[in-house]
């Protein structure tokens, strides 16, 4: 059994995941974010007040003995970085041996920013991006002209990076001319991460020696949004399935123990790409309203539709999920018929039983749903399984059964003890 448990999101995103990494953080010695940047909104509720974090790992939050590291699979804004540091501050001991900033990291400039805004303003069918530089960011690293994290903290080292995008890029060079605030406030943070940027990778690898250190590995964004294994190109720009944590944390895969996939009991997208479950009706916004589906980065308002056993088993198995936590249950509560989506159609293909490649056959699916009759609990006075309706209890057991993974826990509201145990 190894010492490094991975959570990651089973949907598109926003599956709860920042409730579920603050109340496993407990019990790890370390929580590392390893791929995104701050695209990601995890959101905990501590005490009644809501807490937003975009690159920092949740781990934060549930001690001060916990590590929380960020590790070269990131993109890091540093001006965002530094705010959400501030913030966190208030409520944590924020210090360098408790927080690692991993030195090959890749920094989001002002430039990428302002390329993710207008190549989405370009774009005939945008993607629907959060406008914050990551996929410009990871572009650059790819195409190794990128600026990483141990640079950036070095001023020669950043200036000449500067000089040489600019010898190379005109646009580069006007940008730099034309915003000199932006690019102040890009030299100016610099000093202030520093402290912070280390081999974070190496430390980490360092602490795992102790083989009774665990470790949880906090995954962003969601499956669905995986740059090779989602519904490509309505991606994000990073490997959010499991597989890729151990490229982006350089841990050995041997080391896992647990995959956590988080699902909730609907589905919601945010941004543009096919949802072939998506509800355009009152129940999709009862739906929306009832389960705040209001995006923690942007405020954009998500869309909703019923859940895809098609699309939960296709991430069950991607990822390698061995552990399932269905969240945001309570929100069906109360309504008449829940439904979720058994098999497709499609209208040369006919029926369709595994979740397709090709995003434009995805497109043109139409479910075909199975209805359960609804049911109605109180989550405030319902703490085990036994308490729950057999309606309920029925549409779990048979998700359970169509995605051959057990459930062991459901969420049943936003503070740290709303959750129901299921074995
Ligand atoms: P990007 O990650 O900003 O490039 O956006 C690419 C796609 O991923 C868009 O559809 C975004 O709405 C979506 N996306 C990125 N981050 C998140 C997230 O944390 N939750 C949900 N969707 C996200």
């Amino acid at each position: 059994m190894g010492n490094v448990n991975i959570l990651v999101g089973a949907q598109w995103g926003d599956e709860g995941k920042g409730k579920w990494i603050d109340i496993l953080a407990k019990k790890a010695a370390a929580v590392v974010r390893f791929q995104g940047g701050n695209n990601a909104g995890h959101t905990i509720y501590v005490d009644g007040e809501k807490i937003v974090l975009h690159h920092l790992p949740t781990g934060f939050l549930q001690g001060d003995d916990i590590v929380c590291v960020m590790t070269c699979g990131m993109v890091v804004n540093p001006g965002i970085l530094i705010e959400e540091l501030e913030n966190i501050s208030k409520r944590a001991n924020v210090h360098q041996d408790r927080f690692w900033l991993s030195a090959r990291a890749h920094v989001i400039s002002p430039w990428h920013v302002y390329q993710d805004c207008s190549a989405e303003d370009k774009r005939s069918t945008p993607i629907g991006t959060t406008r914050r530089g990551i996929g410009p960011t990871y572009s650059d690293k790819v195409a190794r002209r990128g600026l990483r994290v141990g640079y950036y903290i070095d001023e020669a080292k950043r200036n000449a990076w500067i000089d040489s995008m600019s010898e190379e890029y005109a646009e580069f060079s006007r940008h730099v001319e034309a915003n000199p605030k932006e690019w102040d406030r890009f030299h100016a943070v610099a000093a202030q991460i520093a402290p912070f940027v280390c081999d974070a990778e190496a430390r980490l690898r360092e602490l795992m020696r102790d083989s009774k250190k665990q470790v949880l590995v906090e995954g962003a964004q969601g499956s669905l949004l995986d740059l090779d294994h989602g519904t490509y190109p309505f991606v994000t720009s990073s490997t959010t399935v499991a597989g890729g944590a151990f490229a982006s944390v350089g841990i050995a895969p041997t080391r896992v123990d647990k995959v956590i996939g988080i699902t909730k009991a609907y589905m919601t997208r945010v941004g543009e790409g096919p949802f072939p479950t998506e509800l355009k009706d009152e129940i999709g916004s009862f739906l929306c309203d009832r389960g705040k589906e209001y995006g923690s980065t942007t405020g954009r308002p998500r869309r909703c539709g019923w859940l895809d056993l098609l699309a939960l088993r296709y991430s069950i198995e991607v990822n390698g999920i061995n552990d399932l936590i269905l969240n945001k249950f309570d929100i069906l509560s109360g309504l008449d018929e829940v439904c979720l989506a058994v098999a497709y159609e499609h209208p040369e293909q006919g029926r369709i039983t595994e979740f397709p490649w090709d995003y434009e056959v995805l497109e043109r699916c139409k479910p075909v749903l199975k209805t359960f009759s609804g049911w109605s609990f109180d989550p405030e006075q319902t703490s085990s399984a036994d308490a729950l309706p057999d309606n309920a209890m029925s549409y779990i057991r048979f998700i359970e059964e169509a995605v051959s993974c057990k459930i062991s826990l459901i969420g049943t509201g936003v503070g740290r003890n709303d959750s129901i145990e299921l074995r």
